[in-house]
């Protein structure tokens, strides 16, 4: 086999077998395939696609390229979820919290922020002195323990993915369909949960920015899930607006406590439970109607919440300041003024995201420091009416001279009318 070869079999429209992916990917990830093959072939898939067949066999052997966690030695069905990636999405904390609660082991592996969306790890990681790198046998220890554990991906967890994605990052080939799903399931297939659960984003936050992309995407993930033995459920979730009222790391899970502690806006809640009641489900814990009963009284009676400051202490964390206004506080405020009186027919999540990305709360390269505590408070969002004058956000972060730019940049972001727009779900659709 050659590389060369197989570079023009795709190009002109061929059918990869299932021995040519695995000959790809391993010659690939043992350095004998060099970039400029690899790019080559990864423009030709994504002009030409990929049958539903070989994303299956591209996501098996990149999930094999590496080491792949048994979770059997972990009692019940252990469930996992994806996002797809969003803006203000905190949801992972919420409702990995409730389903832990009843008794469904979650056993995490989480990324941090990538372009303008956040990183669950980012956001754990603003809790003084929790250790989001646990060794192996710390993170099967909490799971047994405490029944929920999250931590950064092991370094050799689907290493194609890593690779590739670094290639398909500078080489225009991220929004391939067949590439993000086998990206996204190579690594879920490798971490070993028997279940998973994908919250497919769709919007102006979201790298599905159709609803059909976003539907073809979720299809595609599901049917590689259930074609490897995973019991997979995808959700098409709204990410044209961010979700909840904070954007940032630290003030995120200030939103996560008072989320858990019944305090929580209606958007946040009504997605955490609806994704919540889906791992139930998922977990063995019913009928759908019972999930959604279950995850309701764990959220309400506080069972959750106990359970969220559980996984915290284990992972050595400090739970005595995630109430405190200090910890959630950065050195420098300023409200955000409605520049018009009227309703907000809009937002753009993506700029939203890059308001806060500008505020310090991710990265622009690999290698920059966060500020924890910078970020957006959003006081009203799509659908709201507003007076001209009065504030509708809060931005704030440790280094004064991001705020001027970032509160401009929120303010782009947003588009004002004089009608009040129609209201769109949360959840647009279930694909199973
Ligand atoms: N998230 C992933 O893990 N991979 C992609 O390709 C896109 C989003």
């Amino acid at each position: 086999m050659h590389m060369n070869e197989l570079i023009l079999k795709k190009r002109n429209g061929g059918i990869h077998s299932n021995a040519e992916l695995t000959y790809i990917v391993n010659e690939f990830v043992n350095g004998l395939i060099p970039d400029y093959q690899m790019s080559a072939w990864l423009m030709a898939v994504y002009f030409q696609g990929l049958t539903a067949e070989e994303t299956a066999s591209l996501t098996k052997a990149m999930a094999e390229s590496g080491e792949q966690i048994d979770l059997s030695s972990i009692h019940g069905i252990t469930v996992d979820k994806h996002s797809t990636g969003g803006v203000g999405d905190k949801t992972t904390f919420i409702i990995a919290s409730i389903v832990a609660a009843c008794g469904v082991p979650v056993a995490k592996m989480s990324g941090r922020g990538l372009g303008h969306t956040g990183g669950t790890i980012d956001k754990l990681e603003s809790i003084p002195h929790v250790n989001v790198a646990l060794t192996k046998d710390e993170f099967f220890q909490i799971v047994r323990n405490v029944g929920v554990a999250v931590t950064g991906q092991s370094g050799n967890l689907a290493p194609a993915d890593k690779l590739l994605y670094a290639l398909r990052d500078v080489t225009g080939t991220v929004d391939s369909i067949p590439l993000i799903a086998s990206s996204v399931m190579s690594k879920k297939l490798a971490a070993g949960s028997e279940a998973i659960l994908l919250d497919v984003k769709v919007g102006s936050g979201a790298f599905m920015k159709t609803y059909e992309d976003a539907v073809t995407l979720a299809e595609t993930m599901v049917a590689i899930g259930t074609h490897n033995g995973r019991k997979t459920v995808a959700l098409i979730t709204d990410m044209d607006r961010p979700l909840g009222q904070a954007i940032g790391n630290a003030i995120e899970i200030a939103e996560v406590v008072d989320t858990l502690q019944g305090k929580g806006p209606e958007d946040l809640v009504t997605e955490s439970l609806e994704l919540a009641t889906n791992m139930l489900y998922l977990g063995g814990k019913g009928s759908y109607e019972a999930c959604k009963c279950l995850a309701n009284t764990t959220l309400a009676s506080g069972a959750a919440f106990t359970k969220f400051c559980e996984l915290v202490e284990a992972q050595g964390g400090d739970t005595s300041v995630l109430t405190k206004a200090t910890f959630k506080e950065a050195q420098y405020k300023e409200a955000v003024l409605a520049p018009v009186s009227g309703y907000i027919t809009h937002m753009d999540a993506e700029i939203c995201g890059r308001a806060a990305l500008a505020l310090g709360a991710g990265r622009y390269t690999k290698t920059d420091a966060i500020d924890y505590k910078a970020g957006i408070w959003m006081l009203k969002k799509t659908g709201d009416e507003v007076v001209a004058g009065e504030t509708i956000a809060y931005v704030q972060s440790n280094t004064k001279s991001t705020l001027e730019d970032a509160k401009a940049r929120y303010l782009s972001a947003l588009s004002f009318g004089a009608a009040e727009p129609s209201k769109q779900p949360l959840v647009w659709a279930r694909v199973t």
